[in-house]
């Protein structure tokens, strides 16, 4: 366990042959069955695990030392995205609609070698650890919730996870302490009116005027409800109305999306577009049923945590591979972890533009750079020797 480093680096082939091949077996949310199978046989074959299936598409594997310390758990999405790869590459998605469009090949790659590793260091570490392979991170209400409740959490101390991000440039680490992402609600708003001629405004309860006056309302919930200091945005992104130039429609419908950072800007929000929204209707003699949907909450990174982890990355990687964050925008499901215990989530960058490793994740020729996973294994495996290290 001496050198970290050149053991990862032994590793690595055999990480990136486990890449390729959870990319060329890309699989959607909930039906990661190949890919969950593909992990509990290689983990099958590192001796001193306990393996288990939390649900039908999610495995985890714990070690425990047998002597007493902290009970550490680290968590890896493995699902694909609903998209046509538009890459050209030998190890191409075979499953058509499905692609690692996100880098949850490499979380899982990286994970399952980080294992290898920790495995092989037992008699130097103290504790236990919980490597959990998720499934469903990308179809809210995704896999963490399911996962939990299935038990993987009870008695962690501490939880980790990483993201492999095309937004920071390959041996990066991007670090950021408290909220890391927002919290991604989306609403939907149904107005009915009464529709009828264009040129009899006063037999119709037209939806389109109440529509645009809601949609100024809505202009205020931040502006007015909202503290200057709380950063949200809400924004209406489709309205849909109407059939003809001389027909007032019956109905009208608007879509939008809030982001947030915290759990009392989100409770105003919803309560505030509901009121503006009914309040306007009602005055006007329309109706209006507003849906606020939850999407993911905000990952909260523990800042005693996160400081450790920046010691150790700039330890690990020179103080130069470390990257300080603002919150980012992406949700992800890691936010229900840390809502259990402390943890620390980390943006690993993975861009390279000169191999044509810069396209958006969920792009159909996103491509992560490999070399990315170097960093990835050595630092989750640095990360929880160091963490469960016999004092
Ligand atoms: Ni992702």
């Amino acid at each position: 366990m001496t050198d970290i480093h050149s053991q990862a680096q032994a590793l690595l082939p055999r990480c990136i042959a486990d890449r390729r091949w959870f990319h060329q077996h890309a699989e959607l949310s909930f039906q990661e069955f190949e890919t969950a199978a593909y992990i509990e046989k290689a983990l099958a074959e590192i001796p001193g695990l306990a393996l288990s299936r939390p649900t039908a598409t999610s495995v985890m594997a714990v070690l425990k030392t047998g002597r007493p310390g902290r009970c550490l758990a680290i968590r890896a999405d493995i699902d694909a995205l609903p998209i046509n790869e538009a890459n050209e590459l030998p190890y191409r998605s075979c499953n058509q609609g499905a692609m690692h469009a996100c880098g949850h090949d490499g979380h899982a790659a990286i994970l399952l070698n980080a294992v290898r590793l920790l495995a092989a260091w037992r008699e130097d570490l103290a504790g236990e650890l919980r490597f959990i392979f998720q499934h469903a991170e990308e179809t809210p209400p995704g896999g963490a919730v399911e996962v939990i409740r299935a038990g993987v959490l009870e008695g962690v101390d501490e939880v980790f996870g990483l993201h492999l991000t095309s937004t920071l440039p390959t041996g990066k680490f991007g670090v950021c302490s408290g909220v890391l992402t927002s919290a991604t609600d989306r609403f939907e708003i149904e107005i009915t009116g009464k529709g009828g001629h264009s040129s009899m405004p006063q037999e119709c309860v037209d939806p389109i005027v109440v529509g645009a006056q809601i949609i100024m309302g809505l202009q205020t919930v931040l502006s007015r409800s909202i503290k200057p200091s709380d950063m949200a945005v809400l924004s209406v992104c489709h309205a849909n109305a109407g059939s003809a130039y001389n027909i007032i429609p019956g109905a009208m419908h608007l879509t939008g999306s809030v982001r947030s950072y915290d759990e009392a800007v989100r409770q105003t929000a919803e309560q505030r577009i509901r009121a503006i929204s009914q309040g306007i209707a009602q005055a006007a003699g329309a109706a209006a049923e507003v849906d606020y949907i939850r999407g993911y909450d905000s990952i909260y990174n523990d800042p005693a945590l996160t400081q450790w982890a920046r010691e150790l990355i700039a330890g690990q990687f020179g103080p130069e591979a470390v990257q300080e964050l603002a919150p980012i925008a992406p949700g992800d499901d890691f936010c229900y972890y840390d809502q259990v215990c402390p943890g620390f989530f980390l943006e690993l960058g993975a861009a390279n533009p000169a191999k044509g490793s810069d396209a958006p994740h969920h792009n159909a020729r996103y491509r992560l750079d490999e070399d990315a996973l170097a960093y990835g294994l050595e630092y989750t495996a640095a990360l929880l020797a160091q963490r469960c290290r016999i004092d």
